[in-house]
């Protein structure tokens, strides 16, 4: 009988039923990196507590090493029989190396050996993701150099709102880029401890070093508890919010491009590269990318909703149900960073079409709000009577079939005989949305300013990495 190496008092072959529910190396298989690097530097620790004996230390970190190409480069497979990754490791440099890898579990667990692979392939994904993020960062803000003049219709309740510019819209998805760039940094700073050596759950012993450890595996500390860190997954659910809240932004950025790129809307136009055809329609031009990145949105919130609910019943310490931590996470990862790829490629190949946002601003009124700030001004009307005012101007106009900012002197004049010439300035659209310069406005010096605000925040960003 084949005895399994994690099993000392199971005497009889497990159910092929039970190892097809237990095992985890099919998805597990994807932390082989983590898990080498994580032996390696437990083991250099064994070795300088005196713990394990130099002659097997030199052993064991050759043999992982070996290890470590042979599985890149796809001389060796990690498909099936052993449990799980930290298992199929441990019986691959036993395979390679005898009796010196035997040593290796000295002082550990797979309770904190998992916990520490997992932890380390989130906070570098984490990083990685911040990158891409800032990539976008660049794109919006390039985008908006170029449009902070373009003007276009601002919309609240997807109706015709006030005139703002195509590049204060960009800005605004820089912001809430830059929020999720700093969600994943401050989640990064957060779990930055290092889970090995917790052993079980209660700590071992040996007299180990975790401090060395952490610092070898580029941890900021050890963990304070062990209890706790051997059960605990909020770095996994931290992640997994971080992705949902930045594939929501996404998602709502997608659904714009998709609404801009109809027939009706025509203010961009997506790069052929990153459009699908009908197999029936022949003129079809579909934007199948910023539907996908919308449609993906949803299973990465179930990947968050499924963690939450796997976590919410289990006692401490470790529990198996926690093994089910790790295909949503892994799910999530490569959607979000497949998904930042696409959307920077896609935004920096967009074509922006000026004169289709410019015709969409002769409609819909755009500059009442500032006839109604004008008579405030400039007749002393409290608001409320100068709103409604402009309201019975805005019936005139639909009446006369034209936009109000298209009024004439003398037919404003017959409404109200109060007004002077230099009202129709004020109905300008251009003028309106420039008029709006309190601060973090739309007007084209705020816009600016903002534009420095982004580009100094890159820059310093260059600086510390
Ligand atoms: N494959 C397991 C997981 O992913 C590793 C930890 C197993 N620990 C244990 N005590 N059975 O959670």
């Amino acid at each position: 009988m084949k005895k399994n190496i994690a099993s000392a008092r199971i005497n009889i072959e497990s159910s092929k039923l039970l190892k097809e529910l237990n095992d985890s190396l099919p998805f597990d298989k994807e932390l082989f990196r983590e898990d080498i690097a994580g032996s390696l530097a437990h083991s250099k620790m064994l070795a300088k507590q005196g713990i394990i004996s130099k002659e097997d230390l030199e052993k064991i970190t050759q043999g992982l090493n070996e290890l470590l190409e042979e599985i890149k480069s796809g001389k060796i497979e990690l498909n099936e029989g052993d449990e799980d990754i930290h298992m199929a490791i441990e019986r691959l440099l036993t395979a390679k190396i005898g009796d010196a890898a035997k040593r290796v579990h000295t002082a550990r667990s797979r309770n904190d050996q998992v916990a520490t692979d997992f932890r380390l392939y989130v906070l570098n994904n984490s990083l990685e993701i911040a990158r891409l993020i800032k990539e976008n960062i660049k794109s919006f803000v390039a985008i908006a150099k170029e449009h902070k003049e373009t003007l276009l219709p601002g919309m609240t309740h997807l109706q015709h709102a006030q005139p703002i510019n195509f590049g204060y819209h960009m800005l605004a998805y820089a912001s809430m880029f830059k929020r999720d760039y700093e969600r994943f940094l401050s989640s990064y700073n957060r779990n930055n401890y290092s889970p090995l050596g917790c052993a079980a759950l209660a700590g071992t012993p040996h007299p180990i070093d975790r401090e060395f450890t952490a610092k070898e595996l580029g941890f900021k500390e050890p963990s304070i508890n062990c209890l706790d860190t051997v059960s605990d997954r909020d770095f996994a659910l931290e992640i997994l919010f971080n992705i949902s809240t930045l594939m929501m932004h996404i998602s709502r950025l997608s659904e714009e491009l998709i609404l801009w790129s109809t027939s009706e809307f025509k203010f961009v136009t997506l790069s052929d590269k990153h459009a699908t055809g009908s197999s029936i329609m022949p003129q079809k031009k579909n934007p199948d990318i910023p539907e996908l990145l919308r449609g993906k949105t949803g299973r990465v919130y179930g990947n968050l909703m499924g963690l939450l609910t796997v976590m919410k019943g289990l006692p401490l310490a470790y529990n198996k149900d926690t093994q089910e931590d790790k295909e949503g996470v892994f799910d999530s990862v490569k959607t979000a960073k497949l998904s930042l790829m696409v959307l920077k490629e896609m935004l920096d190949e967009m074509q922006v079409n000026k004169e289709n946002m410019q015709k969409a601003c002769r409609v819909g009124h755009l500059s009442a709000t500032d006839l109604a700030d004008y008579m405030v001004k400039n007749l002393n009307m409290p608001f409320r009577d100068a709103y409604h005012l402009v309201g019975s101007i805005v019936n005139r106009a639909e009446e006369l079939g034209k936009d109000i900012s298209e009024l004439s002197y003398e037919e404003l004049s017959q409404i109200d005989d109060r007004f002077a010439k230099d009202v129709t300035e004020v109905l300008n659209i251009q003028n309106s949305m420039n008029a709006r310069n309190s601060f973090g406005g739309t007007a084209i010096n705020r816009v600016q300013e903002q534009i420095e605000f982004f580009d100094e925040w890159l820059d310093e960003g260059k600086k510390n990495s």
